[in-house]
């Protein structure tokens, strides 16, 4: 019988920024002079680690997020792409993307990315109107994010785009303009987030003191219905609460973390959830988790030879929560058959068949043959309705 090897994908973790965005709880800090060698060295290190756990995977995508990782030396990012490429099998079609920000100095190092292995750009543009740049506190003009992201067209089939909406004393027309102004961009993805206040940011702070408010319920909704109509109508419709695609065009690696399919993740902070066999044959959820601090990683890393601070096995219940926790955010929903075959018994015997009635006639759920998945309108009390579906569970 011939063997398939179980695929994975990689999530690389570079923490350092330049600046720190007041709005950002992202494992990111500002350093001066980052000693490149000594992090290449470990997270080459903290690689080989994994692969020498997981044996013989395919690798289908890698991530570099972060952080700015669009601030690493691009023979830093070409040496952790070789290495990957070496220690795993590679899927022909990989997907490879690296997380930039746009300003000059990191288009710069674009066309070294691409000749790293880089095959897709996720740009940070984060806003296409000064006022609203300069609110977010982003290092960069309009004009260079646009610059940048012309330069990266230069060197890359698949671009896509970040932004944050939902900001204070946005309207409706400003918003619909602007994102109709970053489609005519010709980008095939989009990343559009409406702005969260999380704890620990400056932002935080402002929100509480009140210095701006953010726009009301409301209005929350409409800007985020308008999102839906426009992006579909200009043939990127959305496949996740936030992110739209061309057909084809969706981030696999993403798709991954949402599919609860297996990868790893390394450097400071990065998660890793896969399936392993354990010794009775039995399947097994497990997380690891690394040292959040990038200087605690890296020692630990050049002492253990790798970050990992915490491990975890999910019970059967966990992930059967975490499939429905990522997997209703996509728009084809849960693989009905994966659902099962982990809770080994059907769907109808997973919920009560009160509350799941209930949520069909309301409209806020849908099931098809091969999947179970939220209603557009569903998605967007998504949070409402996963606290009811989990409270529920009959495991
Ligand atoms: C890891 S971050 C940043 C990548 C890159 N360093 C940058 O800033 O362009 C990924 C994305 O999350 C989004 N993001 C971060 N914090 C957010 C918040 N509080 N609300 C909404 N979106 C946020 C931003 O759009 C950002 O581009
Ligand atoms: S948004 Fe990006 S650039 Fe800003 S602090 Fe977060 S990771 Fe760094």
């Amino acid at each position: 019988v011939a063997h398939t090897p179980k695929d994975i994908s990689l999530y690389i973790h570079w923490p350092f920024c330049k600046a720190k965005c007041p709005y950002c709880d992202f494992n990111s800090h500002v350093r001066e002079g980052v000693d490149h060698g000594a992090w290449q060295a470990a997270l080459l290190a903290e690689l080989a680690y994994w692969q020498a756990r997981l044996r013989g995977r395919r690798l289908t995508s890698i991530f570099l997020g972060g952080g700015t990782p669009s601030l690493m030396p691009p023979a830093l990012v070409a040496a952790l792409i070789e290495a990957a490429r070496a220690g795993w099998t590679v899927c022909d079609d990989v997907e490879i993307t690296l997380e930039a920000n746009p300003t000059s100095v990191e288009a710069g190092s674009f066309a070294g990315f691409r000749q790293a292995g880089v095959n897709r750009l996720s740009m940070g543009a984060q806003s296409l109107r000064p006022e609203r740049l300069a609110f977010l506190g982003r290092e960069h003009s309009v004009e260079e994010a646009k610059a940048a992201l012309n330069v990266a067209f230069q060197h890359f089939d698949r671009v896509s785009f970040d932004l944050i909406y939902t900001t204070p004393g946005q309207s409706l027309a400003e918003w619909q303009e602007e994102l109709r102004e970053a489609i005519a961009m010709g980008v095939d993805h989009l990343s559009l987030y409406q702005l969260t206040i999380e704890p620990g940011t400056a932002f935080y702070q402002q929100h509480r003191r009140k210095l701006w408010e953010l726009p009301e319920d409301e209005l929350a909704a409409a800007l985020y219905e308008v999102t839906q109509d426009i992006t579909a109508a200009a043939g990127l419709p959305s496949y996740e609460i936030s992110n739209h695609a061309a057909p084809g065009q969706e981030s696999r690696h993403n798709l991954a973390y949402w599919q609860a399919a297996d990868w790893v993740g390394i450097g400071p902070g990065a998660f890793g959830r896969w399936i392993e066999t354990g010794q009775h044959g039995e399947m097994l959820r497990l997380e690891s988790r690394t040292l959040r601090s990038p200087e605690r990683w890296l020692n630990a890393v050049q002492t253990q030879g790798h970050g990992v601070e915490g491990w975890q096995q999910e019970s059967r219940a966990e992930y059967l929560e975490e499939m429905l926790f990522s997997g209703l955010r996509l728009v084809e929903g849960i693989e009905r058959k994966k659902l099962e075959d982990w809770a080994e018994k059907p769907w109808e015997f997973l919920i009560p068949p009160t509350l799941w009635h209930e949520l069909v006639s309301e409209g806020w759920m849908e099931a098809t043959a091969s999947h179970i998945r939220a209603s557009t309108k569903g998605r967007m009390i998504l949070n409402r309705l996963l606290e009811e579906l989990l409270a529920a569970l009959v495991v």
